[in-house]
């Protein structure tokens, strides 16, 4: 795991192998707001033949740890395709609760998608 680049409430993380070979990326961006800089808005993307490895857990883990250590991030939030099951198995497993439900928020090949809102708050 590396860190790309940071700021004072946002981080770019990547999970990479020996060879260079980036396999993940995972990015939380803070509020811009003073009301919204404790609130960190998260996604993470696993190279198709990496998934299922633990790469996404350890991209989320670190994601966390690095929110708590930067002393401003409060809560971390997120949104996911309700039917996207191992994205939501690994927030479920790191806390995240899914906190509502937006009806036909995505418009994708011709249809509509639900997403949930998962927020973790401490
Ligand atoms: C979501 C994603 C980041 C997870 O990354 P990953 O490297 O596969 O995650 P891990 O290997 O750490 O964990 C996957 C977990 O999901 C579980 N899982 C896999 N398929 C599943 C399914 N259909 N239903 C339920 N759980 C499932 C695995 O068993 C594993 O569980 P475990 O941690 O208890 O062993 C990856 O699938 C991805 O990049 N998807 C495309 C982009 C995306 O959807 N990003 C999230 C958008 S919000």
């Amino acid at each position: 795991m590396a860190e790309a680049h940071s700021s004072d409430n946002s981080v770019n993380l990547i999970a990479i192998l020996p060879t260079g070979e980036i396999i993940g990326i995972a990015e939380m961006h803070g509020g811009k707001l003073k009301a919204t800089r404790h609130v960190g808005t998260i996604g993470i993307n696993v190279s198709s033949e990496w998934r299922n490895s633990g790469v996404g857990s350890d991209l989320l883990r670190s994601i966390i740890e690095w929110a708590k250590l930067c002393d401003i991030i409060k809560r971390i939030e997120l949104e996911v395709m309700t039917d996207n099951q191992p994205a939501l198995h690994i927030y479920e497993k790191f806390g995240f609760k899914t906190e509502g439900c937006k009806h036909g928020a995505l418009y994708k090949e011709g249809r509509l998608i639900d997403t949930y809102l998962m927020g973790l708050t401490y």
